[in-house]
């Protein structure tokens, strides 16, 4: 039987959709790939260097220019691979506060978004890979053998990612991680380009009242059935 090889998980901020990607390609054996990370990466890099990030054409070039590289986890601290920005590990400087404030804003340029899709089609590409992100299955890979759309509700999503925030003894305000997750909703979903949706032969679970490897079962269930 014939596996899919390249599986496109997308969805909302914080729907468990980076977990069951790292879950369902150790299951398989695949490559994983976070694409929201090269979006962090250019984030951070634009705070980094004092670009502002509403300069669409300084942004754009930055964009062009940094490079991303995303490989195995070379040290043990709770993370699941290494994100290397112009050779500085960057694996948890983006997801501090300053980027998830600022990552959808930089994620609406038409130049971004062309330097990280050629990336992403490339690793596509060369590999069997589960990539995760909100694009995946509607413009990266469309003709991918697998799409996923993961969904929660909001209220549902902030939980999750403020107790998140609390086992990682982050300082963590419930009612900041609402507001900041709907705001990154409506900027991701009202974008011109490759707004978050899901493709229309996606299968979507609403994973609400679902734990984790109850999701991952399903997601399984998906992958043997294709
Ligand atoms: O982990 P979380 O769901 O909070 O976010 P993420 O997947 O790391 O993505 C961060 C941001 O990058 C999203 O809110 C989008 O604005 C952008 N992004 C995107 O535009 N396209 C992708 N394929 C992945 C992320």
């Amino acid at each position: 039987m014939d596996l899919p090889s390249t599986i496109a998980i997308d969805g909302p901020a914080a729907s468990g959709k980076s977990t069951l990607g790292a879950l369902l390609a150790k299951a398989l054996g695949y490559l994983y790939f976070d694409t929201g990370v090269m979006y962090r990466a250019v984030t951070l890099a634009a705070l980094q260097n004092d670009v502002d990030i509403f300069d669409e054409a300084a942004i754009g070039q930055l964009a062009e220019q940094v490079r991303i590289d995303v490989g195995p986890a070379s040290i043990d601290d709770g993370r699941d691979y290494d994100v290397m920005l112009d050779g500085q590990d960057v694996t948890w400087l983006i997801r501090k506060d300053t980027v998830n404030d600022h990552v959808s804003d930089i994620s609406i340029y038409a130049r971004v978004r062309k330097a990280m899709t050629e990336q992403q089609r490339r690793i596509a590409k060369e590999n069997k890979v589960v990539m995760v992100g909100r694009d995946i299955g509607t413009v990266v890979v469309p003709d991918a053998d697998l799409k996923i759309y993961l969904d929660a509700s909001v209220e549902v999503r902030a939980e999750r990612r403020y107790q998140e925030m609390l086992e990682r003894g982050e300082p963590a305000d419930y009612e900041a991680v609402l507001r900041s997750l709907k705001n990154r909703d409506h900027i991701d979903s009202s974008r011109e380009i490759a707004p978050l949706k899901p493709a229309e032969d996606a299968i979507v679970i609403q994973a609400d009242c679902l734990g984790i490897q109850q999701v991952l079962e399903k997601a399984k269930e998906l992958v043997y059935r294709v």
